[in-house]
């Protein structure tokens, strides 16, 4: 080993241990935007070290236009990736993180394709056989491009989706099932034929049949169910990003890619059994989908008590504790700055203020947790479902901005779409104010017997319109 091959296995290390430090700092929102910036520079420095040992390592023979093709690439990307970043609304953040996620099973699936050509190359001119390549290198060839080409397709669809390019609804046709089935039949055979008899015909058989394989799994699943899809995929990046890590010997690879499929795995388990289901009905679509049945979770025909700003703004004026409780609405009117702002108000007024975080609020994973952030409020003030759930008994008044599945007390009984998932305990607080724009369903689809509960009023407004009412009321009395 070169004296700058060792130092590039330092740097790989060093940058390893920042992708794990950086992972762990992003379990608080008051430390993740750190560990963002620490992984970041780590990947960034791992880069670099591997662009210096191409350029002076004996072994690598770049021609000029590899190069150009490496610089221009890099620095492509690069722009396109901060400049995207930079300017994606929240709202817009998982079609782009799909995006990302294709954009990384694709390149993973690339790598495999010159590996072996130039293995296939080396045995041509050597007279020897194909059969002459190890089977872990088939294997991992295999597995890269059957996980790289089916992220790369089923992204582009769930982005397709989430932007509105391709309908949200459910796609399928007649025998479309049969045709996922012979897709993903024929992508594991061909990993299997491709090990067995190497040579391009499987190579290409199994890349197109895991294209397919991608979209027909992803075209029948529900716009709603998109942001467990869009982990899952993100799973399958870091698989295949791991998978092109053995496929050229790289470390750096297998680890970065082991840790984003490991927490992607671990994600997409923690959104399913937020939501009460399990991944493969999920996959296999149904809830979420459009066709639950509305309504049916409770018998409705309670009394709706309406109220209005002044009356919010003097219930929470003579609060001692408030628990204000966001969910999609909020995000959809991007009422975070005036949620932040009215939290600020009361906590000037010595009030006690807590914002209930349910894990699924909105529509992806920590969606809440990164809106209030940007409204600057407190970290301390966000409260995770299982800390904030013991509060809502000594609470004077929950306010619940465009929540509705994740405070609706039907969770608790059998029988309907959202039985057994974890709520917020909304009801149990002494009063309740509802900020929504109607008596309107949520993404279950069904009634919301909160809403009727005589401790509730109902503030029909758009929920950045309603908290802005409630805020220059509040500052009435304060006057
Ligand atoms: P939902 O149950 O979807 O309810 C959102 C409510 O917001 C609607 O009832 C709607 O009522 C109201 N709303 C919409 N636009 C509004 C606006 N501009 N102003 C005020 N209100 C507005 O939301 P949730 O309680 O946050 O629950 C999330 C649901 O999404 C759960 O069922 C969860 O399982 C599902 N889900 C979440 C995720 C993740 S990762 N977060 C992923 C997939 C699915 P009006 O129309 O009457 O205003």
């Amino acid at each position: 080993m070169t004296a700058l091959e060792a130092t590039v296995g330092i740097i790989y290390l060093v940058a390893a241990t920042t992708f794990v430090l950086g992972l762990h700092l992003m379990r608080s929102p008051a430390t993740a935007r750190r560990g963002n910036l620490l992984s970041a520079s780590g990947m960034a420095t791992a880069i670099l070290a591997t662009v210096a040992l191409v350029a002076f390592d004996d072994s690598f023979h770049v021609t000029a236009w590899g190069w150009v093709a490496l610089v221009g690439g890099t620095a492509l990307g690069g722009v396109a990736g901060a400049v995207s970043a930079r300017r994606v609304k929240m709202t817009a953040m998982p079609q782009l993180v799909s995006l990302f996620n294709a954009v990384g099973g694709g390149a993973a699936a690339i790598i495999a394709f010159p590996e072996l050509m130039h293995r296939f190359e080396e045995l041509d001119l050597l007279g020897g056989a194909y059969t002459n390549i190890a089977t872990s290198v088939l294997i991992f060839v295999g597995l890269d491009l059957l996980i790289g080409s089916i992220t790369f397709s089923g992204s582009l669809i769930a982005a397709g989706k989430l932007q509105g390019w391709i309908s949200g609804a459910p796609i399928t046709f007649l025998g479309s099932r049969v045709l996922t089935l012979v897709a993903a039949a024929t992508g594991v055979g061909s990993v299997i034929w491709l090990i067995a008899a190497p040579g391009m015909l499987p190579l290409i058989v199994l890349t197109i049949a895991a294209l397919a394989f991608g979209i027909f799994m992803v075209l029948p699943i529900g716009g709603a169910d998109m942001p467990v899809v869009v982990s899952l995929l993100n799973a399958f990046t870091g698989l295949a990003v791991a998978m092109s890590g053995f496929v050229v010997g790289s470390d750096i690879l297998i680890v970065a890619g082991g840790l984003v499929g490991a927490s992607g795995t671990i994600l997409t388990k923690l959104m399913a059994d937020a939501m009460n289901r399990s991944v493969l009905s999920i996959m296999v679509g149904g809830f979420g989908t459009g066709d639950a049945p509305a309504g049916a979770a409770v018998a409705s025909g309670g009394e709706v008590t309406r109220t209005d700003a002044d009356d919010v703004a003097l219930r929470l004026a003579y609060a001692s504790k408030v628990i204000i409780v966001p969910g999609y609405g909020l995000a959809a009117a991007q009422a975070q700055r005036e949620a932040g702002e009215l939290g600020k108000a009361l906590t000037e007024r010595g009030i006690t203020v807590f914002y209930a975080i349910h894990p699924v609020a909105g529509r992806m994973p920590g969606h809440m947790n990164v809106l209030l952030a940007e409204a600057d409020v407190p970290y301390p003030q966000l409260l995770e479902m299982d800390d904030v759930n013991p509060e809502f008994s000594t609470c004077d008044v929950a306010l619940v901005v465009g929540a509705n599945d994740v405070t609706n007390p039907a969770a608790r009984r059998a029988g309907n779409a959202i039985s057994g998932m974890p709520i917020l305990d909304v009801d149990k607080a002494r009063s309740i104010v509802v900020i929504k724009r109607s008596m309107g369903h949520g993404y279950a689809g069904l009634d919301n017997e909160l809403y009727t509960d005589p401790k509730t009023g109902m503030l029909f407004a758009d929920a950045k319109k309603g908290l802005g009412q409630i805020l220059a009321a509040l500052k009435e009395y304060a006057a």
